[in-house]
């Protein structure tokens, strides 16, 4: 027991499963943890809990001030020349993150794996230190011979009896998992979120319970449209998801470094991502869809404006803010609820990528954000983000002049000032990449109580659109898998059984609810409060709504001069290989933005003989 709790997090668990646990049902399912179990679990904890708090952050924390009406951050920082890791990677001869393998065999040198110390003892080899251990099949049979195939003679075929080689292919066949649909390319880390402010005011979450309190979590970051081989230097929104793990079940806050985003209603979403990516028949990337639709979205053209704009390409993930984009509730204790948005602002500064440098990037080191991510852990460089909320009361919400749950408008930061919460420290690296990121399934359905979802349209859709995803691209038990359970509260859990690569058989509780037999009960602690709706059943197109004002509040407030130029710059590199009609029709939009911003770009478009008949109409 002693060895496995020292080994890694998927270890624990699979032997915990495995052994024998006392299920003390009690009136909380949270409480219905066996006693072997919830031992290793603590081990576990601590130590990770250990090696966060030796480590210290390294950048000093620099909360972002916003002076900003439309809750953008102005310290916009744009490397002229080169990012900074890669002038720092141009100096080196070979890049950290290569030596894995080195540090591999180093680390094998210097002890016995638990492994070799099992094969020694079933197959008698030598168990000296630096031995590697015997070499096995994938049911633990071990190989005498890995150099060459069964065959009859030489030059003759191979023998269906060659297990080894079948066992080999077979599984190299199935290597891979359909890709996310979308936010396909991507890099995961571990660490902490620590509680710094109380709040519990707002939320009887006992993830935010406590200043100092530490909840372990995992973070991918992504870009959207691209495949899981695309270049990381892209300018497309990114993706920054967290998941907490906390002692009532999964939270995920699957976010974006945006504050906004492109559609207010979730059935368009299908169709927007298809204009992002490749055209069915010539499966390349298509600027007369990606600009038909948005053209045809003027909800769109805020976030439109930002992508444009030099946050559309950051420098790496350590550099870029996150939020959790849409509008939540949050609940406390006397089941009174506040609106809320979430925030999580790096502490390492804001830095983008200009367009040309993250164009060579994209050819000479397509995997810059991910190795930038790697090698900052691995350096013990932890990246941190302090995390904070706005708030809005239900009455607020009722005379606010925008619609608090459209996502294509942000809350203004003067009005629903930032509050903070705590901050988020990446201090451990994927030990297998397709294990602990390719595997790992966000939800944005997985709240706990004290968080729950707005009648944000957006947030609502997605609520499905994920569960459904991830049965399909992981399987009916993607929330066994190591990452994605909710290990703190692993136990007789729930009535559902079975199904592809089960392995949880919740310690033979009954699989029947009710039944007779002590099977988990409900909580009624977690019952959310009620609330009212009403108005009549339709199909509600958003008719009249203000697409334009804070579209505009960021482009004459937010924007300096320089970032203008530049932003109009990438929007005329990018729309000039559009039809005529098409571009006429989004600079007819952006006009209703600023009627600067609509000249500009119509003198750019003119230099490549763009948009020529329509400059009358300035
Ligand atoms: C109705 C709107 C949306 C739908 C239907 C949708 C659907 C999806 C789907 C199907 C995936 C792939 C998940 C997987 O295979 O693991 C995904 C990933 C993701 N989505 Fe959305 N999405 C929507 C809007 C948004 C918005 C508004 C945000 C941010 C505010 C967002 C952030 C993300 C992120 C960060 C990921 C990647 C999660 C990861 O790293 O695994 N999505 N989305």
């Amino acid at each position: 027991m002693k060895r496995l709790a020292k080994s890694s997090f998927g270890t624990i668990l699979r032997v915990s499963w495995n052994s024998q646990m006392s299920t003390v049902c009690t009136t909380s399912p949270y409480q219905l943890v066996g006693r072997s179990h919830r031992e290793l679990l603590r081990i576990n904890a601590d130590k990770r809990l250990r090696q966060s708090s030796n480590l210290t952050c390294s950048t000093s924390h620099t909360p972002q001030r916003l002076l900003d009406v439309a809750g953008h951050n102005t310290n916009v920082k744009v490397l002229r020349d080169s990012s900074d890791s890669c002038k720092k990677r141009s100096k080196m001869d070979r890049d950290p993150a290569s030596d894995q393998l080195k540090k591999y065999k180093e680390k094998m040198e210097h002890k016995k794996s638990p492994d070799s110390q099992i094969a020694t003892n079933l197959f008698g080899q030598t168990n000296r230190k630096g031995e590697p251990p015997v070499l096995l099949t994938g049911a633990g049979n071990p190989i005498a011979n890995k150099m060459a195939s069964l065959t009859v003679g030489p030059r003759g075929p191979i023998l269906l009896q060659d297990s080894v080689f079948i066992d080999e292919l077979s599984h190299f066949s199935r290597e891979r998992i359909p890709e996310r649909v979308v936010h396909a390319k991507g890099a995961g880390a571990f660490g902490y979120f620590e509680v710094t402010h109380n709040i519990s005011k707002y939320s009887k979450a006992k993830v935010f319970a406590g200043v100092g309190k530490r909840t372990p979590i995992a973070v991918r970051f992504s870009t959207v449209g691209g495949e899981s081989g695309s270049a990381d230097t892209v300018r497309d929104p990114r993706g920054f998801a967290v998941k907490f793990y906390t002692e009532e079940g999964i939270w995920d806050l699957v976010g974006n470094n945006t504050p906004i985003f492109f559609i207010k209603d979730p059935l368009f979403f299908p169709s927007f991502i298809h204009t992002q990516k490749r055209n069915p028949v010539t499966h390349l990337k298509d600027p007369d869809m990606f600009w038909d639709f948005l053209s045809l979205r003027p909800e769109s053209l805020h976030q439109v404006l930002f992508l444009f704009a030099d946050r559309g390409i950051p420098d790496g993930y350590r550099h870029m803010n996150g939020y959790g984009s849409h509008t939540f509730k949050l609940v406390n204790d006397r089941n009174e609820m506040v609106y809320c948005k979430f925030h999580y602002k790096t502490d390492q500064g804001i830095k983008n990528l200009l367009a040309q440098k993250a164009a060579d990037l994209s050819s000479t080191d397509p995997d810059y954000s991910i190795r930038d991510l790697y090698n900052a852990i691995a350096q013990g460089q932890n990246p941190s983000w302090t995390f904070s909320i706005q708030v809005m009361t239900p009455k607020q919400a009722e005379t606010f002049r925008w619609n608090p749950f459209d996502l294509t408008k942000i809350w203004p930061h003067k009005e629903f000032p930032l509050i903070p919460v705590g901050r988020l420290v990446l201090n451990r690296n994927p030990e297998n990449y397709f294990m602990d990121v390719e595997q790992v399934a966000f939800n944005p359905a997985h709240m706990v109580p004290g968080i729950e979802p707005s009648p944000d349209k957006m947030l609502q859709g997605r609520l499905f659109a994920y569960g459904d995803t991830h049965r399909h691209r992981l399987g009916a038990n993607y929330l066994q898998l190591p990452v994605n359970c909710p290990y703190k509260v692993m136990s007789a859990m729930n009535y559902q059984r079975d199904g592809p690569m089960a392995y949880h058989n919740q310690n033979g509780a009954p699989n029947y609810y009710p039944n007779s037999f002590g099977g988990p009960k409900e909580c009624p602690a977690a019952l959310a409060p009620s609330f009212q709706v009403s108005g009549d059943i339709d199909r509600y197109e958003p008719v009249n709504e203000d697409n334009y004002t804070q579209a505009t509040e960021f482009w004459r407030n937010v924007l300096d001069a320089d970032a203008k130029t530049r932003l109009v710059d990438n929007i005329v590199d990018h729309i000039r290989h559009a039809s005529n009609f098409i571009i006429e029709r989004a600079l007819k939009q952006f006009i209703k933005v600023d009627a600067d911003l609509g000249r500009r770009l119509t003198e750019g478009l003119r230099k490549y003989g763009k948009a020529t008949g329509f400059s009358a109409n300035l």
